[in-house]
């Protein structure tokens, strides 16, 4: 694809290939994003990051991508602090703050509003997630993830098994996840969820239609056995009518260190796009498995940061410059990456 001003909306605009220069142009951010140097390629460039739903990594990342890269960045954070309260379209919101903005990352809950707003925007616009639809930008992240862990122990995307764990009809995270592995072979997916929180039909037919193999299943523990990657999810309280409905589902499939002791294999990577939901009734990745070095959240978060600035940079046009604007950082920064 030609990234050069173009949306980030779905990960089904991208090939294989573009995947790969993404993450090619990940790799080569790691000096910034780990704070050795400092780059002023995006000097005076504004980034409009519009946030109508809760957040912590999401927002935080693409804002501290945007600032890695030398540009700056504006907030609007739920729709009390936006003129949509007071009856807006999308439309107009997008027509005025394209006009103060270079690029503009977006979260809203309803699936398709981020494809609208782009519509009208006169500027680049990303996903920040749709409702239950999409969430591209984690997608991404998440097979960067995925393509490094794999790598350290020899193993590739290509002929991956993993389990995806919890809520998959809701799970924006998933859906895109699994969108982009049909652009790779051989993938072994098992789909663990409540039957009423299953993956939608749509998205198995795409994985089973690229020669995928899928299985579908209620049980964890049997389901966690011969995978290379336990991908857990929360219960997307959010999308229920309430918080009785979601509590139907929550703890249903917990994975803490004894069950994963007992059934995965040595060096099955555990990852979860997070939050996970650390309440007692919840806990589907317990914290009794954060000092286990097969724990993948964390390295996923901080790889969040590394595809943010590569999707700025090749979509603002300024990947062959990003060396030239560049010099060491001032202060003491070992021991953090
Ligand atoms: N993974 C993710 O989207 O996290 P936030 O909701 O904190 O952005």
């Amino acid at each position: 694809m030609q990234f050069a001003g173009s949306h980030i909306l779905s990960v089904q605009q991208f090939e294989r290939g573009d995947v790969e220069r993404i993450f090619s142009v990940a790799d080569r951010m790691a000096p910034y994003a780990h704070r050795r140097r400092i780059t002023k390629v995006l000097d005076g460039a504004i980034l409009g990051s519009m946030f109508f739903e809760p957040s912590t990594r999401t927002r935080v990342s693409f804002g501290s991508a945007f600032n890695l890269l030398g540009g700056e960045v504006r907030e609007t954070t739920g729709f009390e602090n936006s003129a949509i309260a007071k009856g807006e379209s999308l439309y107009d919101t997008a027509r005025v703050l394209s006009g103060y903005s270079d690029v503009i990352v977006m979260r809203h809950p309803a699936e398709g509003s981020v494809r609208e707003f782009a519509a009208a925007s006169r500027v680049p616009v990303m996903n920040g997630g749709d409702g239950s639809n999409e969430h591209p930008s984690q997608a991404l992240l998440d097979l960067y993830t995925i393509q490094s862990e794999m790598a350290a122990s020899g193993r590739s995307i290509d002929q991956l098994r993993i389990a995806m764990v919890g809520d998959l009809r809701y799970g924006r995270t998933v859906h895109s996840l699994c969108k982009l592995l049909c652009l790779f072979s051989g993938v072994q997916v098992v789909l663990v969820s409540p039957r009423e929180l299953r993956m939608p039909a749509e998205i198995v037919e795409a994985l089973c239609n690229t020669g995928h193999q899928v299985l579908e299943s209620d049980a964890l523990e049997e389901s966690i056995a011969h995978v290379d990657i336990v991908y857990s999810t929360r219960i997307q309280e959010e999308r229920f009518s309430s918080q009785e409905e979601a509590d139907l589902y929550r703890g249903r499939f917990r994975l803490n260190q004894s069950i994963y002791t007992h059934n995965c294999e040595p060096n099955t990577v555990i990852m979860h796009p997070l939050p996970r939901d650390s309440r007692d009734h919840a806990r589907e990745l317990d914290d009794d498995l954060n000092d286990n070095p097969n724990l993948a959240i964390f390295r996923q978060t901080d790889n969040g940061v590394l595809v943010r600035m590569a999707l700025f940079a090749l979509i603002l046009d300024v990947v062959k410059q990003v060396d030239a604007h560049a010099r060491d950082v001032n202060w003491y920064t070992a021991g953090r990456f």
